[in-house]
This record gives structure tokens, sequence and C-alpha cells, in this order.
């Protein structure tokens, strides 16, 4: 296990198993790994010679410093948890200055309003960030395949995006959302939830399920109305939004279309923890 922190001498070793025409696997991280990162690391390493982990705690993604400054940050448990999954993993944790060198700020993309919907409307800037970040990380891991949760359904669509717009050689891979058995999405966040916060969250991924058997019948107004109420008395978990989209242009919908596919959408609060998740509905 080699863990890197230059982002020259990385790109050095990536260089060398190129020459060695080596396919290269890359699972971007924020570290604060858990099983459903795991599952992506064993998918990269299944389908690809080399595999690289990136952990590195993006700011120029968090558009509320107090979540950056509280972000999990645990290097040498992430270490030791990689390691149970396979010794033969490069790990690159590099600092702020290497990725930003200096200049901490976003690049500012147009991904044709994928950026303007859900987490762009309540996280400004978000996507210029995550954008910014994954495009250099490319640039430096040079991957032929990346492999993202499809938790952050719509950050995958934007990478989507990004490689389509920007001609960047990579496959980009969505992997099925991890759940607890409570049903709780597995995130980096869950691990700053209280006993009773963590007793309240699946309720998240309920009220998804709900949504999803009442598609077949309900309209998608009536669903979000009734997902409204579910959270009208909650004195833990407060609705921050509930949306049924269009899986590709990830528009909220009022009226159901043949041959369309859909998703459920939703963001949570846990006192100062934000939570979301997502459902296909067909
Ligand atoms: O999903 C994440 O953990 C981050 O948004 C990513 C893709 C690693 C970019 O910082």
């Amino acid at each position: 296990m080699e863990v890197f922190s230059d982002k020259e001498q990385i790109a050095h070793v990536i260089e060398g198993f190129k020459e060695q025409q080596l396919t290269i696997g890359f699972v971007p991280t924020m570290g604060a790994l858990h099983k459903g990162h795991l599952a992506l690391v064993e998918k990269a390493l299944e389908n690809n010679n080399k595999v690289v982990v990136s952990v590195f705690v993006n700011p120029t993604q968090f558009n509320n410093v107090d979540d950056l400054k509280k972000y999990p940050r645990t290097l040498e448990k992430d270490v030791l948890l990689l390691e149970t999954v396979s010794k033969d993993i490069l790990i690159f944790a590099p600092s702020v200055d290497d990725i930003y060198e200096g200049n901490t700020v976003s690049q500012h993309f147009n991904f044709d309003g994928l950026e303007h919907e859900m987490e762009g409307k309540f996280r400004e800037g978000h996507f210029d960030g995550v954008g910014t970040v994954v495009k250099r990380l490319f640039e430096i891991v040079k991957p032929d395949n990346a492999y993202f949760g499809e938790k952050d359904f719509q950050q995958l669509q934007i990478i989507k995006k990004l490689v389509s717009k920007y001609f960047i050689p990579v496959n980009v891979i969505g992997c099925k959302i991890h759940r607890e058995t409570n049903g709780l999405a597995m995130s980096s966040r869950n691990t700053r939830l209280t006993e009773n916060q963590k007793k309240q969250a699946p309720f998240i991924y309920k009220t998804l399920k709900s949504a999803k058997k009442f598609f077949g019948t309900k309209s998608a107004n009536w669903i979000s109305k009734w997902v409204d109420t579910q959270f009208i008395n909650n004195e833990v978990l407060k609705l921050e939004y509930f949306i049924i989209a269009d899986i590709n242009s990830l528009k909220q919908i009022s009226r159901k279309t043949k041959n369309t596919k859909y998703r459920a959408f939703i963001a949570v609060y846990a006192g100062d923890i934000r939570l979301i998740d997502n459902i296909a509905l067909n």
C-alpha cells in the first residue's frame, strides 16, 4: 500500500503503468471511508490492473465553512480500511496547495443546466467545486475507469457531462447505493449523527420506498405533498427538498411521460448534518 501526497510522484508512477499498458481504475473520495466506498474500490479492482483511491477534502465544493471544518478527516483509518480490501492500491492524499497551487478557487462550468437543479439550488457553487477537483484529479491520475456512487446521483450525471464536454478519455461508472441494514444510505457524514438522529434517519429511505410504491398510481405532485406532510411534525429530521425528476435532465416533473426514467431525490437535515438520498422509481 503506497500513500502519495505529491501529485508529480503519483503521476510518474502512473506513467510507468501506462507504458506497460496497465489499466487504471480510480475511486475519488473525500475520505472517512465506509463500506460504500469499499464496494467502489472492489469493483475497480475487479476491472482494472491498478487502482488509485484519492482522499481529498475539497474546500471549493463546500458552501458552508462550518461543514468543511467539521468534515471527518481520518486518513490513517482510511489506509487501514483499504488494506483490508487489497494491499495493491495506490492512495493519493494531496494537500490543498498541491491541487490548487495557491489559488483555491473553482473554475466555472456550464453543465447544460444540470448544475442548477436540486443540490445546485441549495449549495451554491458546489458543482463548480466538484467539477474543478474531479477534472484536476483526472488530469493527474489519467484513469481508464472512474467509479462514483449513485447516492450522489446528480454529481454522477454532472461528471458524465464533464467528461463528454471536455473530451476526457475516462469511462465514468455509477455504482448502486450502499445502505445500512436499517436502510440509511451510507455516508461519511453519518459518523456525526447522534444516537437519536441515527435512530430517526432510516425514515428517509422508508419515505423514498413509499414514494416508489405510490409512483404507479399517484401523480408526482401528490407524492411530493404526501412527503411534505410526513416531515411536518418530525422533531429530528427537517426536509429541505423532495422532488421527482427525469434522470437525464434532473428537472422536476409534474406529469409522467412514456419511456422516461425517473428518480425521487431527497435532502434532509438532522441538526446541522445534511443527508441526501434517492431511489429509482421505474
Ligand atoms: O463524492 C465525493 O466524495 C466528492 O464530491 C468527490 C467526487 C470526491 C469530489 O471531491
